[in-house]
């Protein structure tokens, strides 16, 4: 059975471009419940460790510089199925491929400036969320 809970970032440049209300009113209508959230900015290390999965592909070094350019919020949502609900909703991670209306679509520019993470596996989702927030900063 797939499990009810997702992690996702808001990311800096969607930050740094004043999407945050209008990302999180999106996840809201589409019936996503927060269960965790948090206004904060990852540190080179923390980004590098966050995307560790990623140290061998050639875009790590720019990811890691990007995605501790500037403030994130990060969030814990709760939905049936949240995983792949929260992967549909944000769309391709190329915003030129990502499907109309998709969170990507509107607000991401490129396919490394991206808008917003969302967790790929129940098991990431738990691993990631575990990374940003403590058991008593979340609540059902
Ligand atoms: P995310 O983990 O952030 O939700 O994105 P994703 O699953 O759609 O994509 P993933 O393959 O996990 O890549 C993680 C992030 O790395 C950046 N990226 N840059 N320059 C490039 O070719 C490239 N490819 C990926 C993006 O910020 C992507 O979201
Ligand atoms: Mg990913």
């Amino acid at each position: 059975m797939s499990g009810n809970r997702t992690f996702t970032m808001i990311k800096p440049d969607a930050v740094k471009a004043g999407h945050i209300g209008a990302i999180l009113a999106q996840m809201n209508e589409a019936g996503f419940k927060i269960v965790a959230m948090k206004y904060t900015k990852l540190s080179a290390e923390k980004a590098g460790e966050f995307y560790e999965v990623h140290k061998e592909r050639p875009f790590y070094g720019e990811l890691v510089e990007f995605m501790s350019s500037g403030p994130i919020v990060a969030a814990v949502l709760e939905k049936d199925n949240a995983v792949e609900d929260f992967r549909t909703l944000i769309g391709a991670t190329n915003p030129a491929e990502a499907a109309p209306g998709t969170i990507r679509a509107k607000y991401a520019t490129s396919i490394g400036e991206n808008a917003v993470h969302g967790a790929d596996s129940d098991e990431n989702a738990a691993r990631e969320a575990s990374f940003h927030f403590a058991g008593t900063e979340m609540f059902a």
